[in-house]
């Protein structure tokens, strides 16, 4: 695909003959049908990715060039609904479709405008997918097949050297905003606590943490519970990456199974609630830790580094990163199977 731009902007510079290769090649690759969605698009340099309405309503500033500030060059984001004529994509976040807050402008869509749907929620918290057939054209989220990957976070290459572990006084600790009795996460939590002291945070247990007083409250224990409130396939919120690895406590997973996380980061950066037989085996394994055993979690941080993706701004500007290699002739039929998958 990359070819394609190159074949193209070399035509723009008045060579007729790259130009009737860049026809045949393109008639070749795409087929007439996907000819058609491409067409419009392509010519321009710069993308415009169109926000339809902002991730729970809190909108961000856009002025000068907020892409190249995340490596994306020729790529400007809008929230400027007049640009619906010619927008390169227009993204649309699920949470407001879903409190039916916003609706989809379908009538006066332009003929093969690429459409994103957008969800950072799990399966168990997304709800009303039916509606959306034959509408979305790419999928942003935390799977690693959606066309625009953006999971919670990642490990990159570390400059510098790493700083170190912090100072550890305590075992376990666990951040709760919404208790269900029912979760697995509480089901889990409550039989480890008969074994180990877990210190609990957050709204379920009326000790909220302000933003900048998280990582700190957390630094000084061994483990931070990573308790992802539904399992689904690569679910992995910040609760890994934000909460344990950014704090520096060793993340006790519970979320996708091992090998998912294995994906992510290496196998021996954390524990996994599957690794055990019994909450009683995985309470007598962090109760028994020695200092060098405890050490070796951290391994890692010698080579990489936590990077946090919490700003939307850099993942609608993924949107132009990916976009020359973005699946031309798709739509999603059936949103709800895809997700549910
Ligand atoms: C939106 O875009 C239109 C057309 O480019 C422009 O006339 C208008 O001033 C813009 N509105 C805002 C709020 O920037
Ligand atoms: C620390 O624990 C590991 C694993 O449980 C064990 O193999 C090692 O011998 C222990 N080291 C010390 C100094 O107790």
């Amino acid at each position: 695909m990359p070819n394609h731009r190159l074949f193209f902007q070399r035509a723009m510079a008045g060579t007729a003959l790259l130009l009737a290769l860049w026809l045949l090649v393109s008639s070749r690759v795409w087929g007439p049908g996907t000819r058609s969605l491409r067409r419009g698009f392509q010519p321009r340099s710069e993308l415009t990715i169109l926000i339809w309405h902002w991730p729970f309503g809190k909108p961000l500033p856009l002025d000068g060039d907020v892409c190249a500030h995340y490596g994306v060059a020729n790529c400007r984001l809008s929230a400027n609904h007049s640009l619906l004529g010619r927008a390169s994509a227009v993204v649309f976040h699920h949470h407001e479709l879903q409190e039916g807050a916003v609706r989809l402008p379908l009538a006066h869509r332009p003929l093969g405008q690429p459409w994103v749907w957008t969800n950072l929620e799990s399966p168990s918290n997304t709800h009303g997918l039916s509606r959306y057939r034959n509408i979305f054209n790419w999928v942003m989220t935390y799977r690693r097949d959606s066309d625009i990957f953006v999971p919670y976070g990642e490990l990159v290459p570390r400059d510098g050297a790493a700083p170190p572990v912090p100072a550890k006084s305590r075992t376990a600790a666990w951040v709760i905003s919404n208790y269900h009795r029912a979760q697995k996460r509480v089901l889990v939590y409550n039989q480890l606590s008969k074994h180990l002291r877990v210190d609990v945070f957050g709204r379920a247990n009326r000790k909220p943490l302000c933003p900048d007083c998280l990582l700190p409250a957390l630094a000084p224990y061994r483990f931070y519970l990573a308790f992802e409130n539904s399992q689904h396939r690569d679910y992995i919120t910040e609760k890994l990456w934000r909460n344990a690895l950014s704090a520096g406590a060793v993340p006790v997973a519970l979320g996708p199974p091992r090998s998912t996380y294995e994906a992510f980061l290496p196998a021996d950066a954390f524990v996994h609630v599957d690794d055990f037989g019994s909450v009683r085996e995985l309470a007598a394994f962090l109760k028994g830790m020695n200092a060098s055993r405890y050490q070796s979690f951290f391994a890692w941080r010698e080579r990489l580094a936590v990077r946090l993706h919490g700003d939307w701004r850099e993942r609608f500007c993924a949107i132009c990163a990916h976009y020359p290699r973005l699946p031309q002739n798709q739509v999603y039929a059936d949103l709800e199977a895809w997700f549910k998958s």
